[in-house]
């Protein structure tokens, strides 16, 4: 049973990014209790658990990935917030991240950032430091009631959530400086068809961020599941040296192990997505071996992108490194 709010869940300037589902630019979207209305056709979408609504099908989805990777993270929705209830905690884990420290640092202040399948929304929320405005964005109702619980209980106004589809964004082109995918585009259908719309939410100038499985070191991963249903969880690494809670290792290994889709990819691949879009390669995360990314003072550095040997050699070098804690690497670019 919905529930009627009478705040917006949004701020002003992430409202004015968003249009109606499956609409034009000039759909433009109005708060009102309980729901959204477009200003241009009197359409309303009311809010599901709270949740503001604005999810359409994938048109192309002939197998139903959507709809299958949807079920499996509203059963698991990750990742989980145990230890990280209070907003200090978590921007706590997010300073002590590398990634996510590199990343607030670099997008800067006062920026429009988008997360596309933000999951429970830990990094949305990190990410609305420095009077950053962010928007996240996922399939999965009940990631997203953790996302929403956790915006009122610190009392988050910059932060926001909404459910909408990947392949059918109810935001407005060119509107956001920032836009991140991190873990999420190889769950779909076609990572490449996902990527194409993603991109097309930032801004001339603005940066995308793609994080992805790799093709190489993600064979480690792909082994031990042929075997952890008999020797365990223990044999992931994360789970023996990081997670000290039973629930968090459980949706953790679900997410590894059990996940209905997931598609592998590589640095080149990712460089051939750019070039596509209109993205000027800026740099890789962890960075391509003998460029001057090793070296770069800034995630949004413009770097060399290596050699398909410097690339291979950088990948394979992943097996002994990232390979042990699910092998995601991210891919900066700048929209031209
Ligand atoms: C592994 S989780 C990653 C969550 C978060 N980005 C993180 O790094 O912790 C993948 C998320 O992508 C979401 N997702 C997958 N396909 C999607 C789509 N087509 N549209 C929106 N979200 C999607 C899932 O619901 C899930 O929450």
């Amino acid at each position: 049973m919905p529930t009627v709010t009478d705040t917006s869940p949004f701020s002003d300037r992430i409202l004015k990014c968003l249009k109606a589902p499956g609409g034009n630019d000039e759909d433009e979207l109005e708060f009102i209790d309980g729901g959204l209305r477009c200003s241009n056709t009197g359409e309303f979408f009311p809010h599901r658990d709270d949740i503001p609504f604005l999810y359409k099908p994938s048109e192309n989805d002939t197998r139903s990935i959507t709809e299958t990777i949807k079920s499996f993270y509203e059963e698991h929705p990750f990742p989980s917030y145990e230890g990280l209830e209070e907003f200090g905690a978590l921007a706590n884990k997010g300073w002590t991240n590398p990634f996510s420290r590199d990343l607030v640092d670099a997008i800067g202040y006062n920026k429009l950032v988008l997360e596309c399948g933000c999951g429970t929304g830990q990094l949305t929320h990190f990410l609305q430091l420095n009077n950053n405005h962010t928007l996240g964005v996922d399939l999965s109702l009940s990631s997203l009631a953790l996302a929403a619980e956790h915006k009122r209980r610190n009392q988050l106004e910059r932060s926001s959530f909404a459910q909408m589809n990947i392949f059918n964004l109810a935001i407005k082109d060119e509107a956001f400086d920032v836009v991140i995918s991190h873990g999420v585009l190889h769950h779909t259908y076609d990572a490449r068809g996902a990527f194409a719309h993603i991109v097309r939410k930032v801004k001339p100038g603005g940066v995308v961020i793609v994080g992805l499985y790799n093709s190489y070191g993600r064979i480690p991963t792909w082994a031990r599941s042929k075997v952890i249903r008999h020797l365990g969880p223990k044999i992931d690494y994360v789970v023996r040296n990081r997670i000290h809670d039973e629930k968090k290792a459980r949706i953790w290994i679900e997410d590894q192990y059990f996940n209905p889709h997931e598609t592998w990819h590589s640095i080149g691949e990712v460089q051939g997505w750019f070039a596509e879009n209109g993205i000027e390669y800026l740099n890789c995360s962890p960075p391509i071996l003998g460029t001057d990314g090793e070296n770069a003072g800034s995630m949004f550095q413009n770097t060399n992108p290596g050699t398909s040997y410097k690339r291979a050699i950088t990948q394979l070098g992943w097996l002994g490194t990232i390979a042990r804690e699910g092998a995601l690497f991210d891919v900066i670019g700048r929209k031209a």
